[in-house]
């Protein structure tokens, strides 16, 4: 991967060592205003079901009122310390539990003590075990959010000392960066730098953000796992080299320049903290299957509902009667008209398009493997020969989404900035590039592929929410994200989300 795409922290190693021997590490949570203001962004988004449970459990007692509970307890409850991060290494772009989250005297990490309190509170044994489950779940979901609770170095920035001043309406001149640790900064510096009540933040993203943009956030692989991937990558451009000096200087650019990622993480912990509970409190869901019941072949919904053979007929006529195009044109039509209206209202606009099956093609590609993905095959045209994905990339010729090329074209000519975010590797950019030129594509402002290394769990949605957040701390505002995959939508840092047709595949 291009090293200017992960900034390098050139003085966090000699840092390390010395602060760590030095710095008496207070290792917290979001303050109480950032649970506060996750709690109560869910609050005000729970079902008739889930509102009435909370209810029943919380005694009319509102969730912010308990959302910093856990922090109160952890200093009697050994086993909690660790609870309430994940320590990922720099460059981490998969969760991998027994490396991330290993059992200890402290606990294990914050992703396996979310999933077990919400099976706790899901089908906890009494009612009091539950309402101690819904404390834990709040908390924890903030937590997540938090990007240095999913950062390793420096035990999250508790063990790197920042120094100067915030000049924010809440500091009647300036606030001295209290405790002197960029950890904390994170937990509540710069939540107070903003507003004395938290209810005024929560006010202010509720008529900016939660007004305004789309959140998909019903994409597959959006787990508690993605969550930290997620934090973890914001965290790595929020604490970086460009961002914050080697003498950790502090000033009221830095607070400028990551309002946007602290605003989305703590609007992104809410509403996903509200399907949580919106889910768990469903009627029926305790009521997992105990081991060594069979279910009946009915009740699994596994049973196929259609044959293979007859789907690949229909999408062929799909594409083949024009309703493919059809259908992609009302959706690109829908973001070129948002784009267009909103182009001249913001300062640096930008446009985020996924490439393949929203920007470019690959009907030749799927239709010669009769659908099946295959990776190798030199995607010759001999009859019967495969054609791996490889082979295809590099030859470069999948002509373009003819709507997505229209929507391109509109929003350059409106002066939108248009960058590519795509799961395809950066050593296939020179094919990418090239056929994206061929294509008729030009005059981009980035074309973003995914690091060499990466492999396993990782998911694309965590990836791509994080590239976007890169794009809006260069100063752009994405007004929408364009894309055939839910795992090009979710994640937020885009206002509007528009989800092209693809009935062929899917990418968690
Ligand atoms: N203690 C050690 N690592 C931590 C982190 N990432 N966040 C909070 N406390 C910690
Ligand atoms: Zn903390
Ligand atoms: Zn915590």
């Amino acid at each position: 991967m291009p090293v200017s795409r992960f900034p390098v922290f050139r003085h966090l190693a000699a840092a390390a060592a010395a602060a760590l021997a030095l710095v008496p590490v207070a290792c917290q949570a979001w303050g109480q205003e950032g649970h506060a203001i996750v709690a109560e962004i869910a609050q005000r988004r729970l079902t008739p079901a889930a509102a009435a449970g909370v209810a029943q459990l919380q005694g009319g007692a509102s969730l912010a009122s308990v959302a910093s509970w856990a922090d109160d307890v952890r200093g009697q409850r050994p086993g909690d310390f660790n609870l309430h991060f994940v320590n990922l290494p720099r460059g981490a772009r998969a969760y991998d539990a027994q490396a991330h989250c290993a059992p200890s005297a402290k606990g294990d990490c914050v992703v396996a003590a979310l999933g077990r309190a919400q099976q706790a509170l899901r089908c906890g044994p009494t009612e009091e075990a539950r309402r101690e489950a819904l404390r834990y779940v709040v908390h924890f979901v903030g937590d997540l959010h938090q990007p240095l609770h999913a950062t390793g170095d420096l035990e999250g920035g508790n063990g790197f000392k920042v120094h100067g001043s915030l000049h924010g309406q809440t500091c009647k001149g300036a606030c001295a960066l209290e405790s002197g640790n960029l950890h904390s900064l994170w937990d509540a510096g710069l939540i107070r730098r903003a507003v004395w009540a938290w209810g005024a933040y929560v006010d202010r993203l509720e008529q900016t953000l939660l007004a305004t943009q789309d959140f998909d956030l019903k994409s597959g692989g959006d787990q508690p796992a993605d969550w930290a991937l997620q934090s973890h990558a914001v965290g790595e451009l929020v604490w970086n080299d460009q961002l914050i000096p080697a003498d950790g200087r502090i000033d009221d650019a830095y607070y400028a320049a990551v309002l946007p990622v602290l605003d989305q993480q703590l609007a992104l912990g809410g509403l996903r903290l509200a399907r949580l509970l919106n889910e768990t409190f469903a009627p029926g869901s305790c009521s997992a299957p105990v081991a060594g019941t069979p279910w009946p072949a009915a009740e699994t919904g596994l049973r196929p509902a259609a044959n293979l053979g007859e789907l690949k007929a229909q999408f062929s006529a799909y594409r083949d009667g024009g309703g493919y195009a059809r259908d992609q044109a009302a959706v690109a039509e829908a973001a070129t008209a948002y784009v267009l209206a909103r182009a001249g209202q913001v300062a640096r606009p930008a446009l985020v398009l996924d490439i393949d099956e929203t920007s470019l093609d690959n009907w030749g590609q799927m239709a010669q493997n009769d659908f099946g993905y295959i990776v190798h095959g030199d995607c010759g045209s001999a009859p019967g020969t495969a054609c791996g994905a490889l082979a295809w990339e590099a030859q470069g010729r999948a002509p373009a989404i003819a709507a997505t090329l229209k929507l391109y074209r509109a929003a350059r000519a409106a002066g939108v900035a248009v960058f590519f975010i795509t799961g395809r590797k950066e050593a296939e950019r020179a094919g990418t590039e090239a056929n994206l030129r061929a294509a008729g594509y030009d005059g981009w402002a980035g074309v973003v592929l995914r690091p060499d290394g990466a492999h396993g769990a990782h998911s694309a949605a965590s990836f791509k929410a994080a590239e976007r957040a890169r794009i809006v701390m260069q100063g752009y505002q994405i007004l929408a994200t364009v894309g055939d995959q839910p795992s090009d939508l979710s994640g937020g840092y885009a206002e509007k989300a528009f989800l092209l047709p693809n009935p062929f595949y899917r990418i968690p």
